[in-house]
């Protein structure tokens, strides 16, 4: 595997592998590798011969009051998860090589309608920060195909809007979410949760599939999705999470869904303690 840091040399790594017509994905993180990563690497291999993964913490994503500063950097372990995964290149910038001008003179890329709601409201300009940082990435790599965890669901739809609108030539895949065995879903910011937190954060998985099970079996309930939600905001605020949101919403465009709308998502963010936990499940309304 080779650890590339620049662009110029990425560049020319790239190169050579176009000129022999190898497809090369793209699996863009921020580093602090888990299983829920790897499972997006097997992916690419599913979609392409070469396997590039991207690791930098993208400041640009970060609000003023969040977790960049402490934001957890691994990267020897992660360079050794990378080796064992057949990976071809670990591109890992510094910031000045992603952002030359600095952030506060560089081009921005806007997705509206997806990117002010849910975790756009709670996390003001995030969304701005991913879908630049994305398109850079992909301006750098031009991969055939980027692959995206249904963990961040949002995440995942503005990239694929971003990608759609701009015409941009590359596939974006979308990969399930990796969870242990309790249910947790896989995340860097797990490690901000206490010993007792840990405990209790597997319950946001159940209210979330309590509810899922709900719509797909319950004609009375698929009905009422209001009552759903209010009634699993009141669990989960009782097993101690601040609960930022927990919605129903058409699974295409995270609106509100009509009531002829059959495919849906649920999702949820809530704080646990330190931990700001997001998670998501698919219903199908009968
Ligand atoms: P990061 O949180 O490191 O996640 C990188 C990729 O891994 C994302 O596509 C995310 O959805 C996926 N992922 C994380 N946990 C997962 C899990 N438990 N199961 C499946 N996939 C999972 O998301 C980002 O970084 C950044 O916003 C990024 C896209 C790299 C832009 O900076």
């Amino acid at each position: 595997m080779q650890r590339v840091s620049s662009v110029e040399q990425l560049r020319q790594s790239v190169a050579a592998w176009r000129a022999a017509g190898d497809r090369i994905a793209l699996v863009p993180t921020m580093g602090n590798l888990h299983d829920g990563h790897m499972a997006l690497f097997r992916q690419a291999y599913k979609h392409a011969k070469r396997l590039i993964v991207s690791s930098f913490v993208n400041p640009m994503q970060f609000g003023p009051s969040e977790d960049y500063e402490r934001y957890p950097r691994t990267p020897d372990a992660d360079s050794e998860i990378l080796r064992r995964s057949g990976c071809d290149i670990l591109f890992a910038p510094d910031v000045n090589e992603v952002y030359p001008r600095g952030l506060a003179f560089a081009t921005r890329v806007q997705v509206p309608g997806f990117s002010e709601i849910l975790d756009g409201e709670f996390r003001p300009g995030h969304f701005e920060g991913v879908a630049s940082v994305v398109m850079r990435l992909f301006s750098i790599v031009q991969p055939n195909v980027a692959i995206f965890g249904e963990k961040d669901y949002q995440q995942l739809l503005v990239i694929r809007r971003m990608a759609a609108d701009l015409f941009l030539p590359v596939e974006i895949v979308g990969s399930p979410t990796v969870r242990a065995p309790d249910g947790l879903a896989l995340s860097s910011r797990n490690i901000y949760l206490s010993e007792d937190e840990r405990a209790i954060a597997p319950k946001l998985y159940e209210e979330l599939r309590r509810v899922a099970v709900a719509i797909d079996t319950d004609d009375e309930s698929a009905k009422d999705l209001q009552a759903l939600e209010t009634e699993a905001r009141r669990n989960l605020r009782a097993f101690g999470f601040k609960v930022e949101y927990f919605t129903i919403r058409s699974a295409n465009t995270l609106l509100t869904p009509s009531l002829s709308e059959s495919e849906l998502v649920i999702l949820v963010a809530a704080r646990l303690g330190r931990a700001r936990l997001i998670d998501n499940t698919r219903a199908t309304r009968p």
